[in-house]
């Protein structure tokens, strides 16, 4: 099948997708030359920094990879005109959030950096070149991006004429496993036209993909898809999280629940844990941009059911934070409570959206003196995230603890937000002696094992489950 032989390609974004993916890209095409390119001057910083701990982004085994790869056929840089100039295929891997501001805010997907990245991409490069939409885009953006590709190049009848091939390659990694999802891929989706650029892309997949999990489909279809599959998955969560609540009213256990349904193979066992609401960057506005899709072509009984899966996430973390206040003797005035878990998920330091974010507003909102406690996410993220102005280490009702012991001691409660593997075995007859009494230990991720907690003297609330306590 005709194809072109790939020497260089560039990513632009050296983000959660974009660093990681190339770094694969890199182990399994060691004779292809792979350039991370980004405007942010820090992160390229990071990227390149020798000890691996201070990459900017954590995900487990990544620096490993970065280690191998890095300044052999792995390079970050913030030279985005040369990266382009010599590449022949070039990933977009941009961020695209919601839109603030203007005509779709709060749905529609902000596409400065996808548009600012195209017409780079447009002025720099040379010759014939694949431009591959990495990033998770409404459906017909690639039309978009062909028409910046061929329309906002100068004109200058002495240079060559360049010439591009737009396809579709969405990323289905989960953060966290990234590297694994990238390693042993469900499925690579390629959409497009140009059976050549196909072919080029999927010569480099089957390095390490096998040909069979390779599928290709037309450019909206490869588009649609990645929506869809993210609000299939965020719906499942809504559901679950549904459910737990009436779990909690109906002495019914969640997990036996999830165990049960999850049998049923035509249901499956992922993806049935309930939590404090779906968090991460994208779950919430792939949705909102699925609803602005089905709203601006009239489908308005669609967009209405996609929307109900986000109202169910925010009332999920609503309820969370009104119980905690209302088991605390309806007040949590000037009570120290430990938040244990403070990023989005277990493994990473993404705190994009994350459901901490919301519950600590609502209970600083209430009063009470959090002491946050996460493994992996920083004390300035977590300022910005709760945006806490101060310059010093001071963050008023906050108090940022580098332990579990130091955030419970004298705590009311102790509140995990997060799935973090440490959080699971907490030597909780220690801990109850340091803490003030009712002791209380609110358990949104169903993580806990609540006879061991119980037999120590705690109160416990634990997700979809109705734990009653004296
Ligand atoms: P990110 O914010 O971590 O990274 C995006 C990077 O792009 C930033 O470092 C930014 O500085 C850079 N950038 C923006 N405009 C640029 C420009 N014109 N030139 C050079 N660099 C530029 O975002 P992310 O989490 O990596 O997500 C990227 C895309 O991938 C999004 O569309 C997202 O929906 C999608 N996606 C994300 C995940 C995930 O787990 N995070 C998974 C699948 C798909
Ligand atoms: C998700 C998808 O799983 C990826 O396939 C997709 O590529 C990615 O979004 C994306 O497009 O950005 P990610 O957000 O990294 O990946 O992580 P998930 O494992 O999906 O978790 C999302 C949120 O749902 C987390 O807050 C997690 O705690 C929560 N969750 C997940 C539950 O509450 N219960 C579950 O059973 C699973």
């Amino acid at each position: 099948m005709a194809s072109l032989k790939i020497k260089n390609i560039c990513c632009i974004g050296a983000g959660y997708v974009g660093g990681p993916t190339m770094a694969v890209f890199a182990q399994h095409c060691p004779n292809v030359k792979v350039t991370v390119a980004d405007i942010n001057e820090s992160r390229i910083k990071l990227w390149n920094d020798s000890d691996t701990s201070n990459l900017p982004i954590y995900e487990p085994g990544l620096d490993k990879l970065i280690s191998n790869c890095r300044n052999k056929n792995l390079f970050f840089t913030n030279n985005i005109q040369e990266s382009i100039a010599n590449a022949d295929m070039i990933f977009l891997s941009v961020n695209t959030p919601t839109k603030s501001k203007g005509v779709g805010a709060g749905k529609a997907s902000d596409l400065r950096w996808v548009e600012a990245s195209a017409r780079q991409v447009a002025k720099f490069a040379q010759g014939h070149t694949i431009v591959i939409e990495k990033s998770t885009l409404p459906v017909r953006t690639a039309k978009t991006i062909q028409r910046i590709l061929t329309n906002s190049q100068e004109i200058n009848l002495k240079k060559p004429k360049k010439s591009f091939s737009v396809l579709s390659n969405p990323e289905f990694l989960s953060e966290g496993t990234a590297i694994k999802d990238l390693q042993e891929p469900d499925r690579v989706l390629i959409g497009g036209e140009d059976q050549i650029a196909i072919n080029s892309l999927v010569d480099l997949y089957t390095n390490w993909v096998p040909c069979e999990k390779i599928i290709c489909t037309n450019l909206w279809s490869s588009e649609l898809s990645k929506l869809t599959a993210n609000a299939f998955l965020a719906q499942r969560i809504s559901s679950i999280n549904a459910i737990s609540a009436l779990c909690e009213a109906t002495e019914a256990d969640i997990t036996q629940v999830s165990k049960a349904i999850g049998l049923d193979k035509r249901i499956g066992n992922e993806f049935l844990s309930p939590g404090p609401g779906f968090g991460g960057s994208c779950f919430q506005k792939d949705i909102l941009n699925l609803v602005y899709l089905c709203e601006y072509y009239n489908l308005d009984e669609v967009a209405r059911y996609w929307e109900e899966v986000i109202n169910i996430n925010n009332w999920q973390k609503d309820r969370i934070a009104k119980l905690i206040v209302n088991s605390l003797f309806d007040t949590v005035s000037g009570k120290k409570l430990a938040i244990l878990g403070f990023s989005f998920k277990a493994n990473t330091n993404d705190t994009r959206n994350s459901a901490s974010i919301d519950i600590c507003r609502d209970l600083l909102e209430e009063g009470a003196i959090l002491s946050i406690y996460d493994p992996k996410v920083d004390i300035h993220q977590i300022k910005k995230d709760l945006e806490i102005k101060s310059e010093t280490k001071d963050m008023g009702n906050c108090l940022f603890a580098n332990s579990i012991e130091s955030a419970t001691q004298d705590a009311h409660a102790v509140i995990i937000l997060t799935e973090w593997k440490q959080f699971k075995d907490i030597a909780w007859e220690e801990t109850i002696k340091k803490m003030k009494k009712p002791a209380w230990i609110f358990d949104t991720r169903s993580l806990i094992d609540v006879k061991k907690a119980k037999g120590v003297g705690f109160d416990i609330w634990q997700v979809g489950n109705q734990t009653k306590n004296n």
